[in-house]
């Protein structure tokens, strides 16, 4: 993998650097030896432009809007696939043929059952919980029920196992929690439904109609990864300790949950709903976004990586067109939406700063379609990045290069001094 060396004059000394490139031709300084020969570390504020990993799952160009699963456009892998298949895909590397499709599929069924205990935790919740919450505690509580799965040395079929328990289960956990929420009796997992298909029959008693499945398919396929974002590092972060897959999950969850990442979606909803409550005038909430002096950002806007456009988005625009047509709903949020879009990609301020509408702008307009409430959005997006936190687990574990992640600091404190005795404190 190394290309090349870049050379660094520090100090009256030179050091060669190796130049990594990628299959996508990305290159990277190798600064492994930095410190111990020069003494120098980096400091890089937010991981803006610091590797954490090499990986072979998912491939984004920000600044062209690419997104590919194993090499798989996510445009066409959203237009043909299916979300099992695809979370095949990133676990595996290989899309499956048909064989290796019924072995997952039965793997997941295999797991569908929930211990009565786990269910009975998910009761004893307030109503009002926030559904994120629920999930990082249950799937944290998942270790004190499969102690077989701890280990950090699992045997191949262990991790397929574990794997295919949480898909099964995260699937579960959504539904009950909505389930319990609304004071209503829980309905388990049936195994002859397709995954989004049994999902929506866990939340409300009946299959749903086949485009409305579809469109969740294409929804959780669209999050299914990206790389090396706040939650998958996490989970990458604290799967390196070698604490259990379901500690390194649930903590993914936990990273999820915040405004700035997966919670975008609730928070864009709620930003919409504020409009239309004002009035429905978007361009005073431009300017409010504008003001350095207020802390409101238009949410589902910006993006890190994607200084273009974000190819999920567009795909889930055109998703959320059809989905609202199907089921003949007329969203004033979605005039709402398109229109704070269409004023703000001509704004000077948004266009300087690349900001475009990301994932979570128009997918909370399509969940609401389906009937999913708004505090439940962040859980949808963690069903659909679950196989990649899974596939991002295994690839740390599989590999040699993994070490504990423990990055380094720059002290900018107190230099040494000594205890003062409480009388003599000012
Ligand atoms: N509204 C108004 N201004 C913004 C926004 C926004 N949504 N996003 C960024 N900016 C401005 C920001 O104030 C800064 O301006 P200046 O250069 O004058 O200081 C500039 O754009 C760069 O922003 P940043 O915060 O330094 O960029 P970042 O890469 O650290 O943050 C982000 C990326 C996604 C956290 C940010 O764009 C944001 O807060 N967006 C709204 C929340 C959101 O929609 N999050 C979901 C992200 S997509 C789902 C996922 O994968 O997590």
């Amino acid at each position: 993998m190394t290309k090349n060396k870049a050379e660094l004059h520090y100090d009256g000394k030179t050091l060669e650097l190796p130049v990594l490139e990628g299959t996508e031709g990305e290159l990277a300084l190798d600064i492994n030896k930095l410190r111990q020969e020069s003494g120098l570390v980096t400091l890089d504020h937010g991981f803006m432009n610091t590797a954490s990993c090499t990986s072979a799952i998912t491939f984004l160009d920000g600044e062209n809007g690419i997104l590919r699963y194993r090499g798989y456009p996510i445009e066409e892998l959203a237009e043909k696939s299916t979300f099992v298949e695809v979370a095949y895909l990133l676990v595996y590397g290989e899309l499956p043929n048909v064989e290796r499709l019924k072995w997952f599929k039965e793997k997941l069924n295999t797991f569908t059952a929930t211990k009565p205990e786990l269910k009975q935790l998910i009761q004893h919740f307030p109503k009002s919980a926030h559904p994120m919450g629920v999930l990082a505690s249950v799937l944290s509580a998942m270790s004190a029920y499969y102690p077989e799965y701890l280990d950090p040395e699992l045997k191949p079929d262990q991790v397929d196992n574990v794997i295919a328990q949480t898909m099964a289960q995260v699937k579960n956990f959504a539904a009950y929690n909505y389930r319990a929420s609304q004071g209503q009796s829980l309905i388990d997992a049936k195994a002859s439904n397709e995954y989004c298909t049994d999902f929506l029959a866990q939340m409300y008693g009946s299959n749903p109609d086949p485009e409305v499945a579809k469109a969740l398919n294409i929804l959780l396929i669209l999050h299914a990864d990206h790389e090396q974002n706040c939650s998958t590092s996490t989970v990458r972060l604290v799967g390196s300790s070698q604490a259990n897959v379901y500690a390194a999950i649930s903590s993914g969850v936990n990273a999820l949950w915040g405004p700035l990442h997966g919670g975008a979606n609730q928070a864009v909803i709620e930003m919409l709903q504020e409009i239309q409550a004002d009035g429905g005038g978007y361009k005073k909430f431009i300017l409010k976004a504008k003001d350095k002096n207020d802390n409101f950002r238009l949410m589902g806007f910006g993006h890190r990586v994607y200084k273009n456009f974000d190819p999920r988005a567009k795909i889930i625009k055109q998703a959320c067109d059809a989905i609202l047509t199907k089921l003949k709903i007329q969203d004033p949020l979605l005039d709402i939406a398109k229109g704070l879009e269409e004023e703000a990609l001509k704004d000077p301020y948004f266009v300087e700063r690349k900001l475009y509408p990301n994932v979570d702008f128009y997918s909370g307009i399509i969940y609401k379609a389906l009937n999913i409430p708004t505090n439940m959005f962040t859980v949808m997006f963690a069903l659909g990045r679950l196989p990649g936190w899974l596939a991002q687990w295994k690839e740390m574990n599989e590999s040699p290069a993994t070490k504990i992640g423990r990055p380094r600091q720059i002290y900018t404190g107190s230099t040494v001094r000594s205890y003062v005795p409480m009388d003599k404190r000012s």
